[in-house]
């Protein structure tokens, strides 16, 4: 009886925990309406699920962006993240509790209930793109882009104040004096448009003219954002059927530069139409007879780098976001080796905005950061908070030596060859000169030989620097070593004979 009894209450146990911890189901599609825009407007974010035993995995959709995610189910309790980055912070945890997700998303409460078709976002009609044609080039950007970008730090929390400061801190540092001079307000400035359908700044921008000539008051220019779909990514108004009404805006606010980012352009267009509806708003950019600076933003898709310069871009982005880490940064710029070939004055290929100085990568990261930028002619937007830079950030961002191979007029972008954990960049110069980039992928310090015989000169070596140590090299028998750190960089120019 006692060990019947016995038995029972392990195999009763193991039935409870069994039980407890079967995953219920959250599958289905739910919706969530808590987060208000700055604008005042309410974004319904969705997220359709579907369940295989405790794994689960699907789609956010908000009227901007749609991500794949995953996670997993523990009984009531859930954690996702984006798809591909399960080591990352999860964006979505919660519980399901009487039917509805309580949850935290991206840092915010949110209650979703199973949703209704009011929840739906509204289907909007496809409207042909004018067919494409030639079009002359704006001469813009005869040197990769340079200046700063509100994204990479403050997301969604960005102000005309914090833009002023940042416009004065860009001056007060040094960074406009060596060529830094586009402030770039991403995402989150929109409001709503008015009964002509002008769009208007939101609150956090109470006049961007004013903003604009600020900003040109100390010598720099303005930058905007927008999107060719109805949305921006963040669930913003964009330029969809308001393309020219749009663009006459920024002109008239005095903007010198646009990021016009696809995102939900997807709810609405084929990638088929990327060609013909990127060049719409070059066209109406063109007509407004100020000279803005054309940056697309489509993450490389359908082969960017071949036709965004015969749709007016001066840049188009090659990859997804940058993240303030090192597999991010060196996952980006491998990504975009294949585009190389398009690089040149006046059209460049994008690897993202910088993050050097945001504080999650080391000090050797963030200067091969800025090497391989510099080395692949990309274009140069800090990402940092530019009133705080520690000297260590400084020394990084307003290295003249190293911004001077990235503007170089000649416009090469560099690729890579491989030799174990070390690879070689090389970049012809303008004067016959050249850069070389030997960068450590390891974890641990690695020796770096360069030889002459690897680099295009066309004499004998004359001399060399290395640009980060700011000094004269010599090469003994054609050849130079050094100790590289781990995820470091030795950037050399070499001059000939
Ligand atoms: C996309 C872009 C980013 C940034 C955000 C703004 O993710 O790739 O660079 O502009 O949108 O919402």
């Amino acid at each position: 009886m006692k060990r019947t009894h016995l038995q029972c209450g392990l195999l009763c146990f193991i039935a409870v925990v069994a039980v407890t911890s079967h995953a219920q189901t959250i599958a289905g599609r739910w919706a969530t309406t808590v987060k208000t825009l700055d604008n005042g407007e309410v974004q319904t974010t969705l997220l359709e699920l579907k369940q295989d035993g405790n794994e689960v995995a699907g789609t956010i959709h908000t009227w901007g962006f749609s991500n794949r995610i995953k996670g997993t189910v523990t009984g009531t309790h859930f954690e996702i993240f984006n798809a591909g980055e399960q080591h990352r912070r999860p964006i979505l945890v919660g519980d399901l509790i009487n039917g509805e997700l309580r949850a935290k998303l991206w840092g915010d409460r949110i209650i979703a209930h199973p949703a209704t078709p009011g929840d739906e976002f509204p289907a909007l009609p496809y409207i042909p793109p004018p067919t494409l044609h030639q079009v002359p080039s704006n001469g813009l950007a005869q040197t990769p882009p340079m200046g700063w970008n509100s994204w990479n730090l403050f997301a969604g929390r960005i102000d005309d104040q914090t833009v002023r400061t940042m416009a004065d801190a860009m001056v007060s540092s040094g960074m406009r004096d060596v060529g830094y001079i586009y402030v770039n307000v991403d995402d989150t400035w929109e409001g709503v448009r008015d009964t002509q359908g002008n769009l208007q700044p939101n609150h956090k921008f109470p006049n961007m003219k004013a903003l604009a000539d600020y900003v040109h008051s100390k010598g720099l220019k303005l930058g905007i954002y927008s999107s060719p779909g109805p949305r921006t990514c963040a669930g913003y108004p964009a330029s969809y059927t308001h393309e020219a009404q749009d663009a006459q805006t920024f002109a008239a606010w005095g903007v010198d530069y646009l990021k016009y980012d696809w995102c939900s352009a997807s709810h609405v267009y084929k990638n088929d139409d990327l060609q013909p509806i990127y060049q719409l708003m070059g066209d109406a950019l063109r007509a407004t007879g100020r000279p803005i600076i054309y940056s697309l933003c489509e993450y490389g898709t359908g082969s960017v780098e071949k036709w965004g310069a015969d749709v007016s871009g001066n840049l188009w982005r090659t990859t997804g976001d940058i993240r303030d880490e090192w597999a991010s940064m060196i996952d980006n710029i491998h990504r975009q080796v294949p585009t190389a070939p398009y690089a040149g004055p006046g059209h460049w290929n994008d690897p993202d905005m910088l993050e050097i100085g945001n504080g999650h990568m080391t000090a050797d990261e963030y200067r091969t950061h800025m090497s391989l930028w510099a080395l692949t002619a990309a274009p140069l937007l800090a990402g940092n908070d530019i009133r705080t830079m520690t000297d260590e950030t400084k020394s990084i961002l307003l290295n003249k030596e190293v911004i001077a191979i990235d503007q170089d007029p000649l416009g090469k972008q560099s690729s890579p060859t491989k030799s174990g954990d070390l690879e070689t960049w090389v970049k012809p110069l303008a004067d016959g000169s050249v850069a070389v980039g030997v960068v450590n992928l390891s974890s641990a310090p690695a020796q770096a030989v360069v030889t002459e015989k690897d680099i295009p000169l066309a004499g004998h070596i004359h001399s060399a620097r290395d640009l980060w140590a700011r000094k004269s090299v010599r090469f003994i028998h054609g050849s130079y070593s050094a100790t590289v750190p781990s995820h470091g960089v030795l950037l050399l120019r070499i001059y000939s004979k």
